[in-house]
């Protein structure tokens, strides 16, 4: 596991998606500059956009001096790994519409019906059109509303797919996250609904699949009889920038626990699928999710625990604490770091601790998945120097330096008896050549081509949501959450989670 055995990256050559226009709400935003239109450039570059394909931008207001196109293509510039060429520029310019109105009154979607025939006619895009919403949440099931009272979304009359990619958040709680799903299936088919989540667009997230179902030695050792426990971390050294006025309303069990880290849970726990089929892989992941023991108000109480970012120093920078940042309500109780223990109980998992934990303003960038496996089941050192044996930990490094770590115990060189933890290394850079990506590649690719495995299905958002249910409900009734210093590990109640089971945090 090493170096590369396969010399540099080979690349099976990519199938173009379906001809279509990609029509953008909220296409002023800043994901649409920095992530969309970037990765859409990326995908064309990989030769994996099609001939017939052109971009409608939707926005609120006007368009004016008729910039958006040009605005939009400079922040995109600056986000790509090579800059635009002159040809590529001509391109996007040559192929984008855009329609100005609001989203809650009909006549948008008339304009909008209006510039996608054009757009059609003049590309040959075939009546194929993915649209994505990527608004403020509160507008996702009146957009869909719209497109379905304009008849966009009848794939009969429109000679082509239709398909909307909805952004997150997926609601605020499980009743919102119903009511969203009920919005959506009153004008589309699941089929046609896709829940973007961008942590299943990373390489490595993918890769996990890959990693357990297309290798044989890991499957037989994956389980309670071998694995002692796993820890799943998620720790960003950024705070929360300019988006207090969401995050303040959110924190990070609705922001990053609900989806992303249940997401890696269930990836990393579930069954083999019977195929690659997206409702197979969505299936299994589903029942991760299912299985995980409910919160009582007791487990809530001992199990989880939930922070807030205080000053300190982050990479020797000075930063601000939580309830000094913008938007953020005076005496704000809103958890900035989670960390939790729970349960799997299925055949497989049974007794198995699933430790996750998430945070802003930790002391660095990292995600990561380790799995740590039980001790010898006997000491066999135990009259020599040796007291005791490291447990073999196998990392799964999802951001940065993407890779795969097996720790191992071995000898130091001398007469001496005596262990030392060392790692074989498996790095993305050294085995692949690098593909610029903004994230939302594979992401926009498979939207294009109809694959829905990276996406959530509608049963497995509501699942995730009953999940943290009890947690948000109990934290009601207790007190405002304890500080961390910024550039921390996070609050000590944290550490205690583990040591309590005789554990501790890896410190990746
Ligand atoms: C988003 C959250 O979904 O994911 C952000 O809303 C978070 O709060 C971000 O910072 C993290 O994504 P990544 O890809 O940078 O790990």
């Amino acid at each position: 596991m090493s170096t590369p055995t396969t010399g540099p990256s080979r690349r099976a050559p990519i199938t173009p998606a379906d001809p279509a226009v990609f029509v953008g709400f909220g296409a002023s935003g800043d994901l649409t500059r920095r992530k969309l239109v970037p990765a859409l450039i990326n995908l064309r570059r990989a030769d994996a956009l099609p001939a017939g394909f052109a971009f409608l931008a939707v926005i609120r207001q006007a368009d004016v001096g008729g910039t958006l196109a040009e605005d939009v293509l400079r922040t995109a510039d600056e986000h790509l790994d090579t800059p635009l060429t002159d040809e590529e520029r001509g391109w996007f310019l040559g192929r984008i519409g855009v329609v100005v109105g609001d989203v809650e009154q009909p006549a948008l979607y008339a304009d909008i019906a209006a510039r996608l025939a054009e757009l059609q006619a003049e590309h040959g895009t075939g009546g194929n059109a993915l649209f994505y919403l990527a608004t403020p949440p509160q507008l996702f099931a009146p957009i869909a509303a719209g497109l379905g009272q304009a008849g966009l979304l009848d794939e009969a009359a429109a000679g082509g797919w239709r398909r909307v990619i909805v952004e997150k958040p997926f609601g605020s709680d499980l009743a919102s996250a119903q009511a969203l799903n009920r919005a959506l299936a009153a004008v589309l088919n699941e089929r046609q609904i896709y829940r973007i989540d961008h942590y299943l667009g990373k390489e490595t997230v993918q890769n996990l699949m890959i990693f357990r179902f297309a290798n044989s030695i890991f499957e037989p050792i994956w389980n309670r009889r071998y694995v002692d426990h796993v820890q799943i971390t998620v720790a960003e050294s950024d705070g929360i920038g300019s988006r207090g006025g969401y995050y303040d309303a959110a924190g990070a069990l609705r922001d990053m626990v609900q989806n992303h880290l249940f997401m890696l849970l269930a990836l990393t726990a579930m069954e083999p699928p019977i195929s690659f089929d997206a409702d197979a892989v969505r299936d299994e992941r589903l029942k991760v999710l299912q299985a995980i023991a409910p919160f009582t108000r007791a487990m809530v109480q001992r199990d989880v625990v939930r922070a807030q970012y205080a000053s300190g120093r982050v990479k020797d920078v000075p930063v601000k604490g939580y309830p000094q940042e913008d938007r953020v309500a005076a005496g704000s109780t809103t958890e900035t770091f989670v960390a939790l223990r729970l349960q799997i109980e299925n055949w497989r998992w049974a007794g198995v601790p699933f430790y996750l934990r998430t945070g802003k303003r930790l002391a660095r960038r990292v995600s990561e998945i380790a799995v740590h496996f039980r001790q010898p089941p006997f000491m066999m050192f135990r009259d020599t120097g040796v007291r005791s044996l490291n447990c073999n930990v196998l990392v799964i490094r999802v951001q940065p330096e993407e890779g795969i770590t097996l720790h191992v115990d071995a000898k130091v060189p001398g007469q001496a008896l005596d262990l030392e933890t060392v790692a074989m290394d498996f790095k993305y850079d050294d085995a692949f050549a690098q593909t610029p990506s903004t994230g939302y590649e594979t992401l926009l690719y498979d939207a294009l081509t109809g694959d829905q495995t990276l996406f959530h299905r509608a049963d497995s958002t509501e699942v995730g949501w009953q999940v943290v249910m009890p947690i948000l409900e109990a934290w009601q009734s207790q007190p405002a959450p304890p500080c961390y210093e910024s550039g921390s590990w996070g609050p000590e109640e944290s550490h205690e989670l583990l040591e309590r089971d005789g554990r501790e945090w890896r410190r990746p």
